[in-house]
């Protein structure tokens, strides 16, 4: 697991997802994978438009050094985990443009057999989480990659919603201690099947 190729990929516009993502990275630091790429990926609205949100600006303020996501990192990466805030139920149209320029390593059979994961978050307890996992698996199958889907496979996630596509919240709250553990559950999921199948 340790020689793993971890990529995280999110979009986050107020700050939950990005959350999500870091206590993702610290969760795969601390089952010693070495090589951990975390990418937000890249914004495309004007600021003039988040300017309206505070929130939104700020957090785009905060966070915009950060490394943007590429097809490279999802080429590279043995396994990926995903976290993005549900747009009505669905993937938000930035987390899609990088999913659309995905057809060149989709047409060269690349994206086969990774290893993927997805977390998401909603401005409501039942706002539309499943739906957003759900459609980011159907890309997920296109691609021939192995969904690890969490399931039930740890007692945690009674306790932390009982989502079994992936993690899930409602968005603008910060993480206590059994959603982290639910976090490490999905992530060192992943990485096993990941160190399974290298
Ligand atoms: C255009 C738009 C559509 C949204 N649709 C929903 C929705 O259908 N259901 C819901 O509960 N929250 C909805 N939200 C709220 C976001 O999902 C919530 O703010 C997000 O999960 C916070 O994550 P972030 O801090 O990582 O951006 C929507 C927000 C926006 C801007």
């Amino acid at each position: 697991m340790e020689n793993l190729k971890l990529a995280i990929i999110y979009y986050s516009a107020t700050g939950t997802n990005h959350q999500l993502a870091k206590e993702a990275e610290s969760a795969a630091q601390k089952l010693g994978v070495k090589e951990i790429r975390l990418r937000r990926i890249e914004e495309t609205v004007p600021e003039e438009v988040m300017k309206e949100n505070e929130g939104w600006y700020n957090h785009y303020q905060q966070t915009k050094s950060i490394a943007t996501a590429s097809v490279d990192d999802l080429d590279w990466a043995d396994a990926i985990v995903f976290s993005a805030p549900t747009r009505y139920g669905n993937l938000p149209s930035q987390f899609k443009s990088l999913l659309d320029a995905t057809g060149g390593l989709w047409q060269k059979g690349k994206l086969v057999n990774k290893v993927v994961s997805g977390m998401t978050s909603a401005g409501n307890p039942h706002g539309g989480q499943e739906t957003t996992l759900l459609s980011l698996y159907k890309t997920m199958m296109h691609w021939g990659a192995i969904i690890a889907a969490p399931g039930y496979c740890d007692p945690v996630l009674f306790e932390t919603g009982g989502n079994p596509y992936g993690f899930s919240m409602v968005g603008g709250e910060a993480l206590n201690d059994k959603q982290k553990k639910a976090i490490e559950v999905q992530v060192n999921r992943t990485l096993s099947l990941a160190a399974k199948l290298s």
